[in-house]
């Protein structure tokens, strides 16, 4: 059996919603201490919903794979959805990951709880911090 199935395969070579948004309503910027790989994500929110996000990812295939996928999963969802997003939903709609490749996809799902944290705080909006707090699964 392949090591990554079809569709890490193609999100990695046509990766999804990759840029910057200049006029941005969050960004959260997360990196590994392990294995040194970065992602940003840009989002902008009007009305409540994930009208737009970007990413940029300065690491493995698994981590634009998951990037990418990850921006597809909230684009034109409400945050309140955007904020459930799981590491485990990013990799199960990419087919699975390898187990030693499964932190790329907790990459995602950080970088977005901060992206959302900034938009949060840029308004003045008060937030669940548990929610939001990153997990210490595999730092
Ligand atoms: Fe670290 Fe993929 S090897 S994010």
């Amino acid at each position: 059996m392949a090591l990554y199935s079809e569709k890490v395969m193609d999100h990695f070579r046509n990766p999804r919603n990759v840029g910057i948004i200049e006029d941005a309503d969050g960004v959260g910027e997360v990196g590994n201490a392990k294995c040194g790989d970065i992602m940003k994500i840009y989002l902008k929110i009007n009305n409540d919903i994930i009208e737009d996000v970007k990413f940029e990812t300065f690491g493995c295939g698994s981590a634009i794979a998951s990037s990418s996928m990850a921006t597809e999963l909230i684009k034109g969802k409400p945050v309140s959805e955007a904020l459930q997003l799981t590491n485990k939903a990013v990799a199960e709609a990419l087919d699975g990951l390898p187990v030693h490749k499964l932190h790329c996809s907790v990459l995602a799902e950080e970088a977005i709880k901060k992206a959302l944290q900034d938009y949060y705080e840029r308004n003045g909006i008060d937030y669940d911090k548990e929610a939001l707090a990153p997990c210490d699964c595999c730092s």
